[in-house]
């Protein structure tokens, strides 16, 4: 192990760094890659793409990394190339991504969910286009959409269905088997997706859910579905293993999901086990005056904070995370337990490396493969010699170069 310069060292290791252990899952450090859509599965399943993308996110030392939001059913994707993890054919494309992930020290984690009123259209590079016929012309047909509550859906070309009984409980099915899935592909961490505004959310938004029914109407009638989801996900999910849920803390513009209901939903969550509440915001909107979460830096961390202290769960902070120093401050003031991040590891996938490089960790190299890290450690020795015994060095290889001149015949 290579040894930084005295000043850079530190003598205790940041939170961000320290390993943690959720059920019997051990985690290398804090950082988490967070779930991002691709729109590049084949039939649902991944494919050399993914392979790629999160193959470089396992290699920069994420602790944990996710894949895209993957849908519990064809219809409940967003796009026809949308993930998908409803047949048992995709139990061996995930497992090689499962496979990969683990072999470079992270933690294979997927993200189960359903669209809900929000599917049936393009992706988010054509602005979730609706489709419509003239894409059916090209083979990717719209398709019936399902929601809560039919009468607050958007247009669609194809009338949406509000669920019934039978729907409800078919979707509770499908979360159930595609969590089975999951394990046998391999997975150590399952989320369940109640944020966004997809399916779960729309249920818990009063601002997409107006159905009379159990599942309609107070609070803990539009928290039915996204209880009853994860309660059959950690019913057929080891008990030694983790399950998150990720939530929006609050609607956004025009939407009426409070911080106060978000923190009513964590403590139940708590009560039926999850382990872990991913705290986003937004993606329901109505023509309420709720205004838009500003886009400051760490934008939702103090949703995440009051979330962990008054429902007293763990939590992840995302939004807007981009510095080392920024990650550690949210952790030591408690405002989470784990740090999610996306778009700046889409821009630096090495982030964790370079940021336990930054804090001055004994071997930061530790969280690259070893290849690169026994190099990187090798140009570090390099780096801390004595200028002056560099500038002998090169001088006397110079000589030899240009001169025939051997190092040892002078
Ligand atoms: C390309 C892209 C795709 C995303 N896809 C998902 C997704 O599948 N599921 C999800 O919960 N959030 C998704 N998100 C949101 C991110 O997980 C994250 O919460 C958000 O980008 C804020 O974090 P950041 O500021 O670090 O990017 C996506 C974000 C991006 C940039």
């Amino acid at each position: 192990m290579v040894s930084l310069p005295a000043q850079n060292k530190i003598t205790t290791t940041p939170l961000l760094f320290t390993p943690i252990k959720l059920r019997s899952v051990i985690v290398r450090n804090r950082i988490i890659a967070s779930p991002m859509c691709q729109y590049l599965s084949t039939d649902g399943g991944p494919n050399d793409w993914h392979m790629m993308h999160l193959g470089r996110l396992a290699i920069g030392g994420c602790g944990i990394v996710f894949g895209e939001e993957t849908a519990v059913e064809p219809n409940g994707r967003k796009t026809h190339s949308c993930a998908g993890i409803y047949n048992a054919k995709h139990v061996k494309s995930y497992r090689k991504l499962t496979d990969m992930i683990k072999q470079h020290g992270a933690v294979p984690a997927i993200q189960l969910g359903h669209a809900g009123r929000k599917g049936s259209c393009h992706g988010a590079m054509e602005d979730w286009r609706p489709l419509t016929e003239s894409d059916a012309i090209q083979g990717f047909p719209p398709w019936q959409i399902m929601t809560p509550s039919a009468a607050v859906s958007p247009p669609r070309p194809i009338p949406p269905k509000e669920m019934d009984q039978d729907d409800i409980n078919r979707v509770i099915d499908t979360f159930r088997d595609a969590t089975k899935l999951s394990l046998d592909a391999g997975y150590d961490i399952v989320e369940i997706h109640g944020a966004h505004g997809y399916l779960i959310h729309q249920f818990l938004s009063s601002a997409s859910n107006q159905r009379i029914d159990s599942y309609g109407g107070c609070l803990e009638n539009r928290m039915r579905f996204a209880i009853e989801v994860a309660q059959a996900v950690r019913d057929v999910w080891p008990k030694d293993k983790p399950v998150f849920f990720r939530l929006s803390a609050v609607d956004s513009k025009g939407g009426s999901w409070t911080l106060t209901e978000a923190i009513a939903l964590a403590k139940a969550l708590r009560k039926i086990d999850i382990d872990m509440v991913d705290v986003s915001s937004g993606g329901i909107s109505g023509s309420s005056n709720m205004p838009m979460v500003p886009r400051i830096p760490a934008y939702q961390a103090s949703f995440s904070g009051l979330i962990r202290r008054q429902a007293k769960v763990s939590t992840v902070a995302v939004g807007g995370i981009t510095e080392p120093q920024q990650a550690e401050e949210i952790l030591q003031a408690g405002d989470a337990d784990m740090i999610a991040m996306a778009r700046e590891l889409m821009w630096n996938a090495d982030w964790p490396a370079h940021a336990a490089y930054s804090f001055g960790l004994d071997d930061p190299f530790c969280y690259l493969p070893e290849g690169y890290a026994h190099r990187l450690r090798q140009r570090e020795v390099q780096k801390t010699m004595e200028v002056n015994q560099d500038q002998a060095i090169i001088a006397k290889s110079l000589r030899y170069f240009l001169d025939g001149e051997t190092p040892s015949s002078k």
